[in-house]
């Protein structure tokens, strides 16, 4: 391989020179830190109207990874599954209540499946775990039992190596009967369980509607909300919303539960609080431009099409809108048309450095706040759209320029304000992990480039990948977003992956070492902040040796000396489409709380 000219990093600080096992042990108990960081939160029939709806679930449970957070989804069945089965059961063989709990369950264990593969089509790290896998127990009725045990360190173990445990609603097991449901409306009962065990800091609850109504608000549009209230009245308003055992158990326990629509920011937390409530916030839809329809613009446009309370689409800037014909929305190739009619924001994934850099630099002048995933015209053009967008008074979101659906960025952040951050490392190219692995699995490195670029991984111009620019383009991203200040690209030295053969990756793994294309940004120490792509041999059992294929792994280094490790799927259509309208939604959410501030402040 060829040697690679540049600064050196000191290897005794490298995450790449650690050997840890993936799973660590499971705790005696858990901390109070860790609950904090653990969220429950439930999906109900009500917001799984059809399988399409699981895209909608996942993005929603993205947006608490994304935070930080780790996450317990409970899931009920499909809407509708529960009755069909019962009645199904019945024609066929009577009322056995035992023999229906067993049939009625099935709809809660195929929607945590399939929960969980939607998730996993995003990137995120996810399992399910079933009742008898983390010692779920019921007591009781078969079709009407209450839950009585959980193995919480089972749940834990699984929650360190993954960011989200999928679990189904409902059902528990049960001394006598085997397997027993906990009446209708029991996932509310199992999240709340859940959270109480798990020592989860609270319950969210997500319904179709966005919190508890004081009346009924398809009755009286003006009816008021809740934002808070205690388990009495809440039990008593909420009738027909959450199931009754529910708030008692929350009650006895000290639960605290938010009730939230999909998406939202507002909610109403249900504790032991006085009630206070307010009229709900409600906005105008924005208007939305995206630029680029290719990979991720399409998975973009997809989740934007699902929104249409919340976003009005203009135009979608395409080269060829011919090539578009039957789909759901209008194409154009005149950027004027595609940015017509100020849009609130701007959704830029054409790709490349200098095309839209003039144009997006104008919209944000203008006002409207840009979201991009494309990497090279933020590190390349950031000084330009940075004064563009304080001149507009407008935001600069590029979530899904670094790490695909990896939060690495979101990470960052949070450390940044808590004490700062000394380096970060990672694999942070798909595409060249993905390329390396299959050498090593004997493909050629053409063949491996193709099936890249067909799966959607490779950038429009594969150089990007295997030259390492793609990576020096993350890092100084990552240098910004570390350390307040970019890296100019140039500065960053880099290995091409065009001098590793077969054989390199193969004599690797006979060394029980795996071939990485690795990125590195850290801090000297005399303030100076370095940057550099390499190829590296590293033992198998490495934290950066655990991206496979189009993974992405990221190790951070806080100013403090804890390590933070982030992995997911890096590159792709949904994991960075998820990241892109997380930004966009982000924007939905901060416009809609300006309009309360504006309201409240009788502006
Ligand atoms: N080509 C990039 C990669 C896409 O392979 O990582 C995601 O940035």
């Amino acid at each position: 391989m060829p040697a690679l000219a540049g600064p050196n990093f000191d290897p005794t600080e490298s995450a790449s020179t650690m050997t840890q096992p993936i799973l660590q042990a499971v705790p005696a108990s858990i901390t109070a830190a860790e609950g904090q960081r653990l969220c429950v939160l439930k999906f109900g029939s009500s917001v799984l109207g059809a399988e399409t709806d699981y895209a909608a679930v996942a993005l929603e449970i993205y947006r608490h990874v994304r935070q930080g957070e780790k996450v317990v989804a409970v899931v009920s069945a499909l809407h509708g599954e529960t009755d069909a089965l019962l009645s199904q059961g019945a024609r066929v063989g009577g009322d056995c209540p035992a023999l229906l709990a067993r049939l009625a369950r099935v709809g809660e264990l195929r929607s945590a499946a399939l929960a969980a593969l939607a998730l996993n089509r995003v990137g995120v790290r996810v399992t399910t775990m079933d009742p008898h896998e983390m010692g779920l127990l019921a007591e009781g009725q078969p079709l009407d039992s209450n839950l009585t045990d959980l193995d919480a360190g089972a749940v834990w173990a699984k929650l360190r190596d993954h960011e989200v445990v999928v679990v189904p609603g409902f059902t528990a097991g049960h001394a006598e009967h085997g397997v027993v449901t906990l009446g209708r409306g029991g996932t509310d009962l199992s999240a709340v369980f859940f959270a109480d065990r798990l020592g989860a800091h609270r319950a969210r609850l997500i319904k179709d509607v966005d919190g508890v109504y004081a009346e009924d608000p398809v009755k009286n549009p003006h009816a008021e909300r809740y934002s808070e209230v205690g388990y009495a009245e809440a039990a008593a308003a909420s009738s027909g919303l959450i199931q009754p055992k529910a708030i008692l158990a929350a009650q006895q326990d000290d639960v605290l539960i938010e009730v939230a629509a999909m998406g939202a920011a507002q909610a109403t937390t249900i504790a032991n609080l006085p009630a206070r409530k307010s009229l709900p916030l409600r906005g105008a839809r924005l208007r939305v431009a995206l630029l680029g329809c290719g990979t991720v613009g399409g998975g973009v446009l997809a989740q934007l099409l699902e929104r249409p309370d919340l976003f009005e689409l203009n135009p979608v800037l395409v080269r060829r809108p011919a090539d578009h014909a039957g789909e759901a929305a209008c194409f154009t190739s005149n950027p004027t048309e595609a940015l017509a009619g100020d849009p609130d924001i701007v959704v830029e994934l054409v790709g490349g450095a200098d095309p839209m850099a003039e144009l997006v630099a104008a919209a944000l002048r203008n006002g409207a706040s840009l979201v991009t995933a494309n990497k090279a015209l933020v590190a390349q053009h950031h000084d330009l759209l940075a004064a563009a967008a304080s001149a507009g008074g407008a935001s600069l979101l590029h979530s899904g320029a670094v790490g695909g659906g990896v939060p690495v960025l979101e990470a960052i952040g949070r450390l940044r304000t808590d004490g700062g951050v000394s380096a970060v490392e990672g694999i942070m190219n798909g595409t060249s992990n993905f390329i390396l692995g299959r050498l090593e699995q004997g493909c050629g490195f053409d063949e491996a480039v193709h099936e890249a670029q067909a799966l959607g991984f490779a950038e429009a111009e594969p150089s990007a990948d295997i030259d390492g620019h793609d990576t020096a383009h993350k890092l100084s991203l990552l240098a910004r977003a570390c350390f307040g200040n970019g890296l100019s690209v140039q500065s960053i030295a880099r290995q091409s992956l065009r001098g590793v053969s077969i054989a390199d990756a193969q004599a690797a793994h006979a060394r029980g070492e795996v071939l990485k294309q690795i990125g590195r940004c850290w801090r000297e120490r005399d303030g100076g902040i370095v940057a550099a792509v390499r190829i590296e041999s590293l033992p198998v059992g490495n934290l950066l040796a655990r991206a496979r294929g189009e993974e992405n792994v990221f190790v951070v280094t806080a100013a403090n000396g804890c390590r933070h490790t982030l992995h997911g799927k890096g590159a792709g259509r949904w994991p960075t489409a998820a990241s892109v309208f997380a930004d966009i939604m982000d924007l939905q959410r901060a416009s809609l709380a300006r309009n309360a501030a504006v309201w409240q402040g009788g502006g």
